[in-house]
């Protein structure tokens, strides 16, 4: 029984190392500056079992990892960067991975010789088991100069409600860089190489600079942000938008009392005036005619509350199909606004 179950076990893991064969998931070309703190983030997967000759499946496991700059298999008399074997490695470079498929490599205070490929190899307890992925990563060092400062808008006039992006960029495309935001010589607390302001205020204007966290000696030239207050267009938009929606609730109050007043024409004429009291309108017919009868020559005040009658009775029954219309404006006015964001 146990034995069966064994056999059918290594023969769905035979399946699966038949199935993905070792390798490394090296990450993009690295550029970093001189001095910063590069992390190759890598993954890797390794075989899992191998058979032996007399045809019986065995696991194996990886018993070693190496990082190693230039050399195509990481092996022999190459100098490694890391070797999991080894007790003296470069306190610069720290592996972050493990051994089981994680083969991250940390270099700190990068210097002008770490400009290399650099290679990854895995070694298991069965020499079926090693492999060094060609490919490697290749890093690109550059000298420490003044950062710069892009921004995602064309000049630094901006109006508030808005957002724009400040990045800090060097020679090259750096990724995971740290480096320090300053707005009118004050650090702020971000530190990724993307400046977000959003959504903007009057108080954002100001001058930014950044540099790298490890060298001052980097700080950008000044990135001028104006942001005129809140206001302006922006309200402007607002208002002719609100405009628009009470203009199209008006029309369509009306409308509604056109089509309701006809009715009511027809109805009188159907059922020949005031002998009908099912319908509801002919109740508020009947009070009006009243109400006429008694003011008299008060003609103006009447006709306000036939309206509000009507008006009222129109919101009422018309609410069900008057609100899709509605929602369907409100959400053109925040496309509208969203898009302008
Ligand atoms: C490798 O190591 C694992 C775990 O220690 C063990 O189960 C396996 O038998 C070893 N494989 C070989 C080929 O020695
Ligand atoms: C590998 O380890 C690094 C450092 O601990 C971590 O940031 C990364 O997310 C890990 N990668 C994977 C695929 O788990
Ligand atoms: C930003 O710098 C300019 C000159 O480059 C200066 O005129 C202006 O006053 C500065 N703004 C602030 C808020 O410090
Ligand atoms: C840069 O940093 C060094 C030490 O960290 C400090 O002595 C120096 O004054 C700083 N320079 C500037 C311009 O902030």
């Amino acid at each position: 029984m146990a034995v069966w179950d064994r056999k059918i076990l290594w023969g769905f893991v035979l399946l699966l190392a038949g199935a993905g064969a070792q390798s490394v998931n090296y990450p993009h070309p690295v550029c970093a500056v001189k001095g910063s703190t590069v992390t190759l983030l890598c993954s890797f997967t390794p075989v899992k079992s191998v058979i032996r000759e007399n045809g019986r499946e065995v696991p194996i496991v990886i018993v070693r990892v190496v990082w190693c700059q230039n050399h195509e298999i990481c092996q022999g008399t190459t100098p490694s960067v890391y070797d999991s074997e080894s007790t003296n490695n470069d306190r610069r470079y720290k592996y972050l991975g493990d051994k089981k498929g994680n083969c991250t490599l940390q270099i700190t205070d990068i210097q002008k010789s770490d400009e290399a490929t650099f290679r990854f190899r895995m070694e298991a307890n069965d020499t079926r088991g090693h492999f060094t992925d060609k490919s490697g990563v290749k890093v690109t060092v550059t000298d420490p100069v003044r950062m710069k400062i892009t921004s995602s808008s064309a000049d630094g006039e901006m109006r508030g409600g808005e957002s724009v992006t400040l990045y800090c960029t060097a020679v090259c495309t750096i990724h995971q860089l740290e480096v320090t935001w300053f707005k009118d010589n004050h650090v702020l607390s971000e530190s990724g190489p993307a400046l977000q302001l959003s959504p903007l205020t009057a108080k954002d204007s100001g001058n930014y600079t950044c540099g790298l966290k490890t060298n001052n000696r980097t700080v950008s030239l000044p990135y001028s942000l104006h942001v005129e207050a809140e206001g302006g267009n922006m309200s402007l938009i607002v208002g002719v938008a609100f405009g628009v929606l009470l203009a199209l609730i008006a029309l369509i109050v009306v409308l509604c009392i056109i089509k309701r007043r006809r009715a009511a024409d027809k109805g009188h004429r159907a059922v020949g005036g005031e002998t009908e009291q099912k319908h509801p309108d002919n109740i508020y017919s009947n009070t009006l005619i009243v109400a006429e009868e008694e003011e008299g020559g008060q003609q103006p005040q009447t006709s306000r509350a036939e309206d509000e009658i009507s008006y009222a009775s129109v919101q009422f029954k018309q609410k069900k199909q008057a609100r899709p219309a509605e929602e369907a404006e409100d959400a053109i006015i925040y496309s509208s606004v969203a898009g302008r964001g």
